[in-house]
């Protein structure tokens, strides 16, 4: 049986990618950053996920104003880097896990989540940047990726508490595949940020922080948190932390902190990670040889 293993936070600014790409994530302005992640490169190298469900959004690439899922579920074998104005990333292409998508897309579907299906899309920094802070600079990607497209750019985003539902729809999804696979859910995008209009640069670090807090535990505030709580509080662009809510749904009741970071400024926006393991109740570990045995 597929598992669900570790849910991962994050934010996806476009420089950070620009930054790993030309070699300066480790001077001043970009190192603190990276460094934010370097605890989480080198678990992932201990932990071996085969899948990454990555719950990410599109700006524009391969998604505009003639279409605008509001949920999308990528089913497809390979997906490319998009090409955002300056050339494709030189990252690597992206694998698809076919087989479990087309799953979670029956089984989210059957359950009563009215999925868009997409085989071809090329991916931008919404779902690369998130990839190179967590594996660096690999030659290929580490495992899979099920890319999950969430509408957060044009109104009426989804809202956080269908957000959440979704998260433990997939859950289920994952629990009813039967190969044994080690997945993880990552949450991407904000934190706050505004990129336009008088309030450009906005950024709320009291606000962003407590929304980290709220991930961690077992209570289920965040998924009520109204729309216009984002846009008050944390920028036009802050809408984007709803996608947190899907990882967080996906984890069960409870979740464990492993590990947080939170910077500002990364560009326009407040950087924000974590790092959370599902809590089953049963203290089960579940990394290298529990999740081994679980799986036996
Ligand atoms: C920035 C942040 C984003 O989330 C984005 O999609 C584009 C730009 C920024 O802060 O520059
Ligand atoms: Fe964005």
């Amino acid at each position: 049986m597929a598992r669900i293993t570790a849910g991962v936070g994050s934010s996806h600014v476009p420089l950070l990618g620009v930054a790993s790409d030309f070699g300066k994530d480790s001077d001043d302005y970009f190192g603190p950053i990276f460094n934010g992640y370097e605890w989480t490169r080198v678990w992932e190298l201990a932990e071996k996920p085969d899948v990454v469900i990555l719950v990410f959004n599109d700006h524009a690439s391969a998604f505009d104003m003639k279409i605008i899922p509001t949920f999308a579920i990528g089913c497809g074998e390979q997906y490319k880097p998009a090409d955002e104005g300056w050339g494709p990333r030189q990252v690597p292409d992206v694998e698809g896990h076919a087989d479990l998508a087309w799953h979670i897309a029956q089984s989210l579907i059957l359950d009563e989540f009215d999925m868009t299906i997409i085989n071809e899309m090329d991916v931008d920094h919404g779902l690369t940047v998130p990839l190179s802070m967590m594996f660096g600079k690999p030659d290929k990607w580490p495992c899979k990726v099920v890319p999950l497209a969430v509408n957060v750019v044009t109104y009426p985003p989804p809202s956080g508490n269908r957000c959440w539902a979704l998260g433990e729809a997939i859950r289920k999804a994952v629990e009813s595949f039967p190969e044994d696979l080690n997945v993880q859910v990552w949450g991407t995008g904000g934190m706050s940020h505004q990129l336009q209009g008088p309030r450009a640069g906005l950024i709320n670090r009291e606000w962003d922080n407590r929304f980290i807090d709220g991930l961690i535990g077992s209570s289920d505030a965040l998924r009520h948190i109204p729309h216009l709580e984002y846009l008050r509080e944390t920028g036009s662009e802050g809408i984007e932390m709803v996608m947190w809510l899907i990882m967080r749904g996906a984890m069960g009741k409870t979740t464990r902190l492993l590990h947080r970071h939170y910077h500002v400024p990364c560009s326009n926006t407040a950087i924000g990670h974590l790092v959370l393991r599902p809590d089953n109740g049963e203290g089960l570990d579940m990394t290298g040889s529990d999740f081994a045995a679980a799986a036996e």
